[in-house]
């Protein structure tokens, strides 16, 4: 088991990463107010995983209330949200009672929402079963569900107590989801960490054939690097940077989950394909060479993953860009790569190199 902390004062919790974590009633129970729990779940995970969990807590001597909910984005709203309360109320789960996680990033998103609201805020506890979750989701404290006029429109900055990542769950995860997740572990390596940016380009083979090992070590670097941004700017306020460069590709791949309508293409496809565009307007303004966009586009591809966005037309992107939460003050802001292994926030991208970095960048 690998261990790190995520270094937020008297919020400080652990991130442990490894096999046969969900068998752990022991750090589950340590991390507990009182041994009375609610496991968050939906319908593809709770016949998966629920069992082995809800086994390992109850012999320890905790109570386990199970709640399962629909599984889907389409299911992360007030409505899902409002079942988790039902379920706490039947229960008489009272302000000590631990939430618990277990699922993707859904999943999480939504019982961290019911637990920073509950009875005005309960413990949480994030048992991430994607690599998604284990590598992002699950850590940073942003919690939320969707509004049907937008992502991610209601929410709260809530931090988990413990993050528990079981890599053995991701055995059964369909290989499309695998890829979705590879697209965030890069993301890392281009932001601020260029030596994994090269572990990865050995590793991408064995992380695509989901060994152990290599899995472990993508996510605890990516865990590393996601905790040292969140400890600098936890609430997203930086004026520069911060945690605002983890959105890297993000704004181009919303125009594209957007335009294309939710669902269709899963939020890391679209992460991976916005990043070349990202890339490659970064190159248009002088910051990096064809060699390294050539570099990011072969990363993409190797992990599964579109290097080209649908051809929705570059005015239509950009005016799905405009609507983008990361818009201040009506000015685009991007996050932009200054060398492979530096990004920055930049508003002052001319539109026209904007608009001919998405035309070259579609199918
Ligand atoms: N809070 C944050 O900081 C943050 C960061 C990134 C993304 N998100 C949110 O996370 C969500 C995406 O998360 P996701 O990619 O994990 O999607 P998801 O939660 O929908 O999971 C993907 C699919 O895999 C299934 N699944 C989960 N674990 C499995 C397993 N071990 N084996 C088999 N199937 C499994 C799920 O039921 C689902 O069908 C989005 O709503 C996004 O907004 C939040
Ligand atoms: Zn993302």
């Amino acid at each position: 088991m690998r261990t790190l902390t995520v270094a937020l004062g008297e919020r400080a919790y652990p991130i442990h990463i490894g096999s046969g974590l969900l068998g752990r009633g022991d750090l589950l129970a340590g991390a507990l107010q009182t041994p009375q729990v609610a496991v968050v779940s939906n319908a593809v995970v709770a016949p998966l995983y629920l069992g082995r969990l809800g086994a390992a807590l109850r012999a320890t001597g905790v109570r386990v209330t199970e709640i399962v909910v629909p599984d889907g984005e389409a299911h992360k709203t007030w409505l899902t949200l409002n079942m988790i309360f039902d379920g706490l109320l039947a229960e008489r789960c009272d302000r000590t009672t631990t939430v618990i996680a277990l699922g993707g990033g859904v999943v999480g998103d939504l019982a961290g929402f019911a637990a920073a609201s509950y009875q005005r805020g309960v413990p949480f506890i994030q048992v991430p079963t994607t690599l998604l979750a284990q590598v992002d989701s699950s850590v940073g404290g942003k919690t939320g569900i969707n509004h049907p006029r937008g992502k991610n429109m209601v929410g709260a900055f809530w931090q988990p107590r413990l993050v528990l990542a079981d890599t053995d769950t991701l055995s059964t995860l369909p290989g499309r989801e695998l890829s979705a997740g590879l697209a965030e572990v890069i993301k890392y390596g281009l932001i601020r960490d260029l030596p994994f940016l090269d572990w990865l380009e050995t590793h991408l083979d064995d992380l695509m054939a989901r060994d152990a090992e290599a899995l472990a070590y993508a996510i605890e670097r990516s865990c590393a690097n996601k905790a040292e941004v969140v400890v600098g700017d936890e609430r997203e306020t930086a004026k520069d940077g911060g945690r605002a460069l983890l959105n890297l590709g993000h704004t181009f791949g919303h125009a594209i989950e957007t335009g294309l309508g939710y669902g269709e293409w899963l939020h890391g496809e679209a992460v991976a394909a916005g990043t070349v565009m990202a890339a490659e307007l970064s190159r248009r303004l002088g910051w990096l060479d064809g060699a390294a966009v050539d570099r990011v586009r072969s990363l993409m591809t190797r992990a599964g993953l579109p290097v080209a966005g649908p051809r929705l037309g570059a005015e239509r992107y950009l005016d799905l860009m405009g609507h983008d939460k990361k818009v201040l003050a009506g000015r685009l802001r991007l996050v932009l790569l200054k060398h492979l292994g530096e990004a920055l926030t930049y508003a002052e991208a001319p539109q026209g190199e904007v608009l001919a970095a998405i035309t070259q960048c579609c199918a």
